[in-house]
């Protein structure tokens, strides 16, 4: 009897989701571990955070995976890219880092879609939200930077920068969300 339920396209595809979010897991660790050899733990610790968070990503692909019944591929991750030149390349490339993997979900959900899928399309559209989340956090990491001055940024105001990330919460407040009780 088949229990599969998943089409060899998707199962494909969220299989390289998986090793996907496991990479950018690891890309946040390098960046991680780049800023706290810097001297910005507070930027450092932020970073250690969202590494966790990519990584419980990478388990809720797995887990949808073999709840559909399909194989579950654990391959090799590629490595981080670079370090980066400073604290605002560091931004720039969470950014377009977060982009990209943005269109990578996209994808999934379209091909989802076009099949007919609708309980991934559905699983799909946790990953859409959460990558709006992302994105929103990403953007306010450059504006953080552009403010400090960017590539020109003095030591005091990245002191100020460092200090502030420490407690910077590692998720986003949607603008949906907000109400006028909550800003
Ligand atoms: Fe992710
Ligand atoms: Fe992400």
């Amino acid at each position: 009897m088949k229990t599969n339920r998943l089409s060899e396209t998707l199962t494909e595809a969220l299989n390289d989701q998986m090793t996907k979010e496991a990479h950018a897991a690891q890309i946040y660790l390098s960046y991680a571990a780049w800023a706290d050899g810097e001297g910005y733990g507070g930027i450092a610790n932020f970073l250690f955070r969202h590494a966790g968070e990519e990584r419980n990503h990478m388990m809720k692909v797995l887990e949808f995976i073999l709840k559909r019944g399909a194989k579950v591929k654990v391959v090799a991750i590629p490595p981080p890219a670079a370090d980066p030149s400073s604290v605002s390349n560091c931004f720039e490339k969470v950014f377009e880092h977060e982009v990209d993997n943005t269109s990578a979900i996209y994808k999934i959900t379209r091909m989802a879609f076009d099949e007919g899928d609708w309980i991934t399309y559905n699983f799909m559209q946790w990953f859409v939200k959460e990558q709006d989340e992302e994105e929103t956090l990403a953007l306010e990491l450059l504006d953080k930077i552009k403010i400090a001055g960017g590539e020109k940024a003095t030591p005091q105001a990245l002191y100020e920068l460092n200090k502030e990330l420490e407690k910077m919460p590692d998720e986003a407040t949607l603008a949906e969300d907000v109400t006028v009780d909550k800003p």
